[in-house]
């Protein structure tokens, strides 16, 4: 079959076999990518007119237990400047937030025992509490199922965690012995059935990935069917074994978010920060793939640059209205507007 009629297929039958999407995933080009543009787009538009939902990252630590080989903020990076944010800062932020029509908080930070399970349950609950309106996200990694419960409990309602990989050998290049790729997955379940809308996904290009195993991560997110996937390349962080790696491939990329919004609807896919960093309009290109989520940084503005998770991570001085502002003009200049909204996921 051409690739064209693959696609055709994908957006019939919402899934493909191995064989098909290796082929797909390895020969497509840019006749292909843009045909899957615009079938993703029009299915965006369709789901959602053109409305785009922000989400305010609040940062709120980059200490971290992991040693991740492919991550700025992993513990074995003693050049990393480490910092921690308070419940106070934490909730500026989202009053910050607030004022200028954010209504999803994500909590994001690396695996730090300092906030023990207490801790982030106060934090989940202070935020729920003065902003019932609005959605908090949780992105602290893997922990156990009890502390998932316990996070759901106090009004968490959403988690992000990327499997990285669907393929557990590719798993073991990217990661030290330490961390199991079982753990991770078992992690994912647990909180698709704890009743979280979850989010998985991974990076394009990371090293050792092969086109196997990106069609690898189609299917597993064709079965496991999250409510959000992030998606961006891989870009090397120059504290980190795989600092003399290339950057993930933005094409491929691309490709990729019109694939998942063809594959899963409904899925809230983001226009990611990395996609950002590695072109300047690279948000506006996300969405004309099909992306429909931008997630602005809320986090102070003396710690961002401590947030880093590879080189030159787009980081702006903006606060919170100004970079607001910001994403605004680049969506009304492709025809779309940003909504205060608190965006569930919707079956359609
Ligand atoms: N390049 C791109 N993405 C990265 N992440 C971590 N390090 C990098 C990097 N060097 C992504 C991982 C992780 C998420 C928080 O950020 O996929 O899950």
């Amino acid at each position: 079959m051409i690739n064209r009629e693959l696609i055709k297929k994908l957006n019939k039958e919402k899934g493909l076999s191995q064989k098909e999407w290796e082929q797909l995933l390895g020969t497509f080009n840019e006749e292909d990518r843009a045909y899957a543009a615009s079938i993703a787009r029009k299915i965006s538009l369709n789901r959602f007119g053109n409305k785009i939902f922000f989400r305010g990252i609040v940062e709120f630590t980059n200490h971290c237990k992991n040693n991740c080989y492919y991550c700025g903020i992993r513990r074995g990076n003693t050049s990393a400047s480490r910092y921690r944010l308070s419940k106070e800062d934490i909730m500026t932020c989202c009053d910050e937030g607030y004022k200028y029509g954010y209504r999803t908080f994500v909590l994001q930070g690396g695996e730090d025992n300092y906030y023990s399970d207490e801790k982030i349950v106060d934090i989940i609950s202070t935020i729920h509490k003065k902003y019932p309106d609005c959605a908090v996200t949780l992105s602290i990694g893997e922990k156990s199922r009890k502390s998932y419960e316990k996070f759901f409990k106090a009004g968490a309602s959403r988690f992000l965690l990327r499997h990285e990989t669907a393929n557990e050998k590719h798993y073991e290049k990217l990661h030290p012995k330490e961390l199991s790729w079982k753990h991770r997955m078992n992690c994912l379940n647990d909180l698709k059935d704890i009743g979280y809308q979850t989010g998985c996904g991974l990076m394009i290009g990371s090293p050792n990935q092969t086109i196997t195993n990106i069609a690898e991560d189609m299917i597993y997110m064709g079965k496991f069917n999250p409510q959000m996937i992030g998606i961006g390349p891989f870009i090397p962080h120059k504290d980190t074994p795989f600092k003399d790696y290339p950057s993930g491939s933005m094409e491929m990329t691309l490709f990729l978010l019109s694939l998942c919004r063809i594959m899963l609807p409904n899925v809230l896919l983001p226009a990611t920060t990395a996609l950002g960093t590695v072109r300047d309009d690279g948000r506006k290109l996300g969405v004309l793939a099909g992306a429909n989520v931008i997630m602005p940084n809320l986090s102070p503005v003396n710690v961002r640059k401590k947030y880093m998770l590879y080189n030159n991570k787009s980081v702006t001085a903006d606060d919170a209205g100004e970079n607001l502002k910001l994403i605004q003009k680049n969506m009304q200049e492709i025809g779309y507007e940003i909504v205060v909204d608190k965006g569930d996921y919707k079956e359609m």
